[in-house]
C-alpha cells in the first residue's frame, strides 16, 4: 500500500437541530441550503463507493490494503447513516429534495448496472478526489463554519476529517486493479471528466430549486454566499487547483500532505462516539 495513513471506522452521532435547516451555517440560507445540497448526493454516492471498492477485494492481496478497504467500507456507511438523517431533515423541510435524492440513486443505479467494474471504480476515484478536495477546502478555511450551529459544524468537519483519512484508499485499490499504463490513466483521467460534468450539472439546479421551493431564491445573503465560494474564503474557486492536480499521469491523493489534520479526530470522537458503541468499547 502506498499510503502512509491506515483509516480507522468510528461510529459517531450527531444530533442535529432539524429546525435549522434551512439556515444552520451562520444564518445564511444560500451557504446552508447549497451545504445541504451536497448532503443529497452523500448517501446514494456512497454506496457507490462501497460498492466498487468491495468488487475488488479478490484482485486485492495487500493484507493493509485489504484492512484499509474494510475501514473504508465502515467510514463511508457511517457517513451514509449521518447523511440520511440529516436529509430527513432537509425533506421535511423542502419536500422536493426526496425526489432530487431519489433521481440521484437512479442515476447511479443505471451507472451500477450498465458500467463495467473499471468504469464504476474509476468514476468512483474520481469523486473520491473531489471529496477529498472539498474537505481539504473545509478543513483549510474555517471561516466557512463561522457562526454554523455547532452539532451541523461537527458532522461537516467528522466527515471531511475522515475523507482525508481514507483519501488513498480507492486509489490504491485503482493502482493495484488497473496498474499505471496509459490505458489506466486514459480511463482514469475520462472519468474525472464524466464526474466533473455530471456531478456539478446536478448540484447547481438542484441548490437553485431548493431554494425557489423554499421560496427564498430572492431572499438577503448572497453576497456572503459568493463571500464564501468565489471571493475572500474562495472555497469554490480553490478547488481548481487541486481538481487539475488529478490529470497529472503519476499523481497520488497523498501528494498533497494534509494528514496533520487526522490530529483533530479523537477530540472529535470523544465528543460524538455514538452512546452504544461508547458502552462496547467500556
Ligand atoms: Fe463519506
Ligand atoms: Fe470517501
Amino acid at each position: 500500500m502506498s499510503s502512509h495513513v491506515m483509516p480507522e471506522r468510528r461510529d459517531l452521532q450527531f444530533t442535529l437541530p432539524t429546525e435549522r435547516i434551512s439556515d444552520w451555517n451562520n444564518g445564511n440560507v444560500q451557504l446552508s441550503q447549497f451545504m445541504n445540497t451536497l448532503s443529497l448526493f452523500f448517501p446514494e454516492g456512497e454506496r457507490m463507493f462501497i460498492d466498487a471498492v468491495r468488487n475488488c477485494r479478490d484482485q486485492v492481496s495487500d493484507p493493509e490494503l485489504k484492512k484499509a478497504m474494510t475501514a473504508f467500507i465502515g467510514q463511508e456507511a457511517m457517513h451514509g447513516r449521518e447523511h440520511e438523517e440529516y436529509n430527513e431533515a432537509l425533506f421535511n423541510a423542502v419536500p422536493s429534495t426526496r425526489a432530487m435524492e431519489r433521481g440521484v440513486g437512479k442515476l447511479l443505479g443505471v451507472i451500477k448496472k450498465r458500467a463495467p467494474v473499471p468504469l464504476r471504480l474509476s468514476a468512483t476515484i474520481a469523486l473520491e478526489h473531489f471529496t477529498a478536495i472539498m474537505a481539504d477546502g473545509l478543513l483549510k478555511e474555517q471561516r466557512l463554519l463561522e457562526g454554523a450551529d455547532p452539532q451541523f459544524a461537527a458532522i461537516w468537519n467528522w466527515h471531511a476529517l475522515e475523507e482525508t483519512e481514507h483519501k488513498a484508499v480507492a486509489f490504491d485499490v485503482w493502482d493495484q486493479v488497473m496498474g499505471r499504463g496509459p490505458a489506466a490513466y486514459a480511463l482514469r483521467a475520462g472519468g474525472m471528466i464524466f464526474a466533473t460534468v455530471v456531478f456539478w450539472s446536478l448540484v447547481f439546479p438542484f441548490f437553485l430549486k431548493v431554494l425557489y421551493d423554499e421560496g427564498k431564491l430572492l431572499d438577503k445573503g448572497w453576497g456572503y454566499f459568493f463571500r464564501c465560494t468565489l471571493g475572500e474564503y474562495g472555497y469554490l474557486r480553490k478547488l481548481v487547483l487541486p481538481w487539475a492536480e488529478y490529470f497529472r499521469p503519476n499523481f497520488h491523493p497523498w501528494d498533497q500532505d494534509n494528514s496533520a489534520y487526522l490530529a483533530q479526530i479523537p477530540e472529535l470522537a470523544a465528543r460524538y462516539t455514538a452512546p452504544a458503541a461508547q458502552k462496547a468499547a467500556a
